[in-house]
Formats: C-alpha cells, structure tokens, sequence
C-alpha cells in the first residue's frame, strides 16, 4: 500500500504525512514514512528530533559528494539511511541528490522511480512528496493506492491542489483525499470545497498547537496530542485505515 501526500509548499504535507504515518503505526501496521524533500524535515514532525533529522540528512550529502559507502539492495537502504521514529514507524530520507549512481537503488532512483518499484513487502508506504505536482507528473499510473492532497484556502494553493486532483484522477489512484489546510472560518471551507465539488475533504482548522510543536522541534502529537487540528489529522489516518489494512 503507497501513500502519497502531495500540495503546495507550506501547504502542510509534512504536518500531515507525520501524523498520519505515526497514526498507521499505532494501529500495528508496518509503516515507512519516505522523505522525498529536497528539504528533509520530517523527522523532526515524526519526533525523532532534530539532530536525529539532521543526521539522515547529512549522511544523504555525504553520499551525494562520494564519502559514503552506497546501499546496493533497497532493504539496507532503509537500515542504513533511516531511523526509527515513534509508534513503529520506520522513516529514510530518499530525496534527490545532486549526484546520483544511475540505476543505484539508493541514491540513482528518483522518488517516483522508487515508489513505482521498490519492493516495500507487506507495509504501508507514505510519500511525504516535493513541493508541487513534479513527482506526481512523473509518477506512473497505478503506483499509489491513496493521495492525501494538502490545500491551504488560497488561490495558489488551491490552485496547486486542483493540477494535483487531476492528475491523480488520471492515473487510477484508489482513494483521495482533500486534506483542507489551515481553516479559520466556513468561508475557508467553502472556497476549498466549491473548488473539489466531487472530492473527499477532510478539515483541519488552524491551530496554534502545529506551530508551536514545530518551533519546538517535537512532533504535534508529542506536544498536545488533542489539538483540534491533530485530531483531525488523526481523523484524515483512520479514513485511511480501511485501504491500508
Ligand atoms: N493546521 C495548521 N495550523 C497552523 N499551522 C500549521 C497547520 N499546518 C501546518 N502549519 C504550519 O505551516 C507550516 C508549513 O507546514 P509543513 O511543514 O507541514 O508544510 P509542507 O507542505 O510540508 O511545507 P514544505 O513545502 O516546505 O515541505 C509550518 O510552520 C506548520 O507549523
Ligand atoms: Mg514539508
């Protein structure tokens, strides 16, 4: 099972993919949360903390610039390149370097290569994807099983999400889900869903608890595990719960 969450940069995937992977967890499911980010961060909202996240993120450069010895199989990978974050979850920063062994299962294959065929056995595998709808463009139908798109109530968010909604409408995916970002109001919701007429959408209001989880650098769940926008997001993994398991 493959998870995609995808949207506009800040839109919120990382807050989301973090909690949704570690809710999947909880529920006994074998998870790995994939950093596709050119910026990885998600150890930090995962809660592995800050220079555990820092450490995968240099042991990715230091192979990029040829000083680490590569993985040859995508099992190691997953051992030597990641970390294990609470509630069983298994994270590995995969994001695209600069320098790349072609074909190499551990640095030479792009997210959407790695996705499409990686073999991940029995777990659920949740893509915290690149800012916009790239991977997604180049993804290959029938890969991911479920898309989480994130959509703050703006025009450019929106209008990101909207790319995203039809591009993973034509590729066969399962199961989306809307995940409407930063709400405030009614008015919010109803520019995201006057804009996904026919899509699932969760909303997650805006909530003062992600941004001091973050400035923390510990995991929202962590920090105030009944926020109204984390249990939301739990709610956005429970919906998922019937397609993953
Ligand atoms: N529901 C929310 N309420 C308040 N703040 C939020 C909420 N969701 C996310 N944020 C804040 O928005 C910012 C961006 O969130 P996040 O890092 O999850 O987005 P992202 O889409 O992963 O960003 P990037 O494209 O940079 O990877 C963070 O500072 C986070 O604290
Ligand atoms: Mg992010």
């Amino acid at each position: 099972m493959r998870i995609a969450v995808v949207g506009k940069g800040g839109s919120g995937k990382t807050t989301t993919s973090a909690v949704v992977a570690r809710v999947l967890g909880r529920r006994g499911l074998s998870v790995v949360a994939l950093d596709c980010d050119s910026n990885p961060n998600l150890g930090i909202s995962l809660g592995v903390g800050d220079q555990e996240t820092e450490r995968l993120v240099a042991m990715r450069q230091a192979l990029d610039e040829g000083d680490e010895e590569h993985a040859p199989e995508w099992d190691e990978l997953i051992d030597r390149f990641g970390s294990d974050a609470p509630d069983g979850v298994r994270l590995a920063v995969v994001s695209r370097i600069e320098n790349p062994d072609p074909g190499c299962p551990c640095c030479g294959l792009s997210p959407e290569q790695l996705l499409s065929s990686a073999d991940f056995g029995d777990a659920i595998v949740l893509a915290d994807l690149e800012a916009g709808i790239g991977t997604l463009t180049r993804l290959q139908d029938a890969t991911i099983d479920a898309v989480l798109i994130v959509v703050e109530p703006t025009p450019k968010s929106i209008e990101v999400g909207s790319r995203a909604y039809g591009l993973v409408r034509d590729k066969a995916v399962g199961r989306v889900v809307v995940v409407a970002n930063r709400i405030r109001n009614d008015e919010d919701l109803d520019r995201v869903r006057q804009a996904f007429p026919d899509a699932e959408i969760v909303a997650v209001p805006d909530d003062p608890a992600i941004v001091a989880a973050d400035r923390s650098g510990v995991a929202a769940l962590d920090r105030t595990a009944d926020a109204p926008a984390v249990l939301a997001l739990i709610g956005v993994a429970e919906r998922l719960l019937p397609v993953a398991s």
